[in-house]
């Protein structure tokens, strides 16, 4: 009989992979995923620290576990809580003082050794098991084939982080960088397009420093984009996180040249002040920025950027500040995430002179907002009466509604048939709102035998 795994994920999208692939991992164990925490024999909580409010979650998260494991435990079932993620990277010892009752604790660089904690505590070991090494290359050698079946899948090419914004505590949590070979990454994906994914967000922490090795030399992410392109069945490749200073010619080649790369990039600045990008040690100034937006227009015109940023920065001035807002407003860009600054034990900003309090950072991030709100909604109007291809992989609050992605990641609501799940479908849009969009079917719904044979080309 099958065990239940109850995963709770929490932080960035390769949060979302590592857990799909702690799931793969333990599935041989006889292990399926449950949504149901109650009944779960092993409850994984995925986390993590990039902000405190972030890292916090996880002790409130915890105590709802415990009394689920003692409820459980006088029933005579055994339940295990395992923390993953990258406050267990930062934390690891704090966490087992602070609730002693988690039985494992694993870093993100060595998952792949839950199987074997796993089983010594189900075999009566009563120690705490923690495994906080530092080896992604003997992670992925080890892990069994991706068993994702979403239509929109992800995949990590490259982890880890050799930056150092000194605001960041990520290079500390996944550690330097690393590549993966491109053909596993192939391979992989490969994996994913026959499990039924159309559409591959290729993941890493600067994933555009991405220089895996091949049988000949390396590959950057623009070689390792166009070979994923020729897949059959993929029909959209995303990649995510981006530094400014790895946008190379060749990656915003790829843009006009691969029409399977979506129009849409987020590419973090944090902040519009280049006397704030080098306190926050960016290694690139807002000229450097704005050249890259205009090399990659000119490649693909339909282009449009998110970015992230950060208020409230140590020694941020009411001019730095008003720097940001400007450059918000020119670039335009149509979705953002924002955030106030939160000083992370151990990183170099933390104690820097100049913190800010609060109420500032509050007031900043309401101005800020505002301005990022007024252009993700004009963009938002300005799709009204345009056919998006929209690939559906959710259902939607409705029966008879579909929610899917258009190129730019909207999400589009419309009336759809339950067999277009996991299709892309062109889509009429009949209505804006500030986050997503409402559409209308407009092309003859292709079912999905008559998608595989179509070649792949002729419909672009
Ligand atoms: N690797 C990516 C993103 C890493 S974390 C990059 O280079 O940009 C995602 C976002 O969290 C960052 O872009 C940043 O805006 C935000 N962030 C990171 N550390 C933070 C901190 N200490 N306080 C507030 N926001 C932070
Ligand atoms: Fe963090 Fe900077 Fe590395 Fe991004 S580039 S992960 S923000 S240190
Ligand atoms: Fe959070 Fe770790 Fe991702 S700190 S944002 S889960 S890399």
């Amino acid at each position: 009989m099958s065990k239940g795994i109850y995963i709770k994920t929490f932080g960035c999208q390769m949060n979302v992979y590592d857990s799909q692939r702690m799931a793969d991992v333990l599935k041989p164990m006889g292990y399926a995923a449950t949504e149901a925490v109650d009944g779960a024999e092993l409850i994984l909580v995925n986390t993590c620290h990039i902000r405190e409010k972030a890292a916090e979650k996880l002790f409130s998260e915890l105590g709802r576990y415990r009394q689920i494991k003692a409820a459980n435990a006088q029933a005579g079932r055994l339940t295990l809580i395992a923390v993953t993620g990258c406050v267990a990277q930062a934390e690891g010892e704090e966490i087992l003082r602070r609730a002693p009752y988690v039985d494992i604790v694993v870093g993100p660089q060595s998952y792949h050794r839950l199987p074997e904690m796993v089983t010594r505590l189900t075999r009566g070991e009563r120690t705490s098991q923690i495994d906080l090494d530092f080896a992604p290359e003997a992670k992925f050698d080890q892990l069994p084939a991706n068993g994702s079946n979403v239509p929109a899948a992800f995949l990590t090419i490259q982890e880890g982080c050799d930056k150092f914004c000194t605001f960041c505590v990520v290079p500390y949590t996944r550690g330097g960088e690393y590549s993966r070979p491109f053909d596993a990454i192939l391979a992989e994906a490969h994996t994913l397009a026959a499990g039924g994914a159309r559409e591959i967000t290729l993941l890493g922490q600067n994933v555009n420093a991405y220089h895996g090795t091949r049988d000949y030399g390396t590959a950057g992410l623009g070689d390792l984009i166009r070979a994923v392109a020729e897949i059959p069945g993929i029909e959209r490749i995303r990649y995510t996180t981006s530094h400014p200073i790895d946008m190379s010619d060749d990656l915003i080649a790829a843009h006009a040249d691969v029409p399977e790369l979506m129009p849409f990039l987020h590419l973090p600045v944090q902040s519009g002040s280049d006397t704030m990008l080098q306190r926050m040690n960016r290694h690139h100034t807002i000229d450097l920025y704005r050249s890259i937006v205009e090399k990659l227009k000119r490649a693909r015109s339909d282009l449009r950027l998110s970015t992230d940023f950060i208020v409230g920065f140590p020694g941020e001035t009411d001019r730095e500040f008003d720097d940001t807002l400007a450059f918000a407003r020119d670039i335009g860009f149509i979705q953002t995430y924002s955030f106030k600054y939160s000083a992370r034990p151990g990183t170099p900003a933390a104690i820097l002179p100049g913190q800010i309090s609060e109420t500032v950072k509050s007031e900043r991030l309401a101005a800020l907002q505002q301005v990022l709100e007024a252009n993700q909604h004009e963009f938002n109007e300005a799709c009204i009466g345009r056919t998006f291809p929209v690939l559906f992989d959710r259902q939607g609050k409705f029966s008879g509604q579909l929610i899917g992605r258009s190129p730019y990641m909207q999400p589009v609501h419309a009336e759809v048939p339950a067999q277009a799940f996991g299709d892309i479908v062109d889509v009429r849009i009949v209505s804006a709102h500030t986050v997503s969009l409402g559409g209308e079917i407009v092309a003859h719904l292709p079912s999905r035998a008559d998608q595989y044979s179509t070649p792949r080309r002729a419909r672009a």
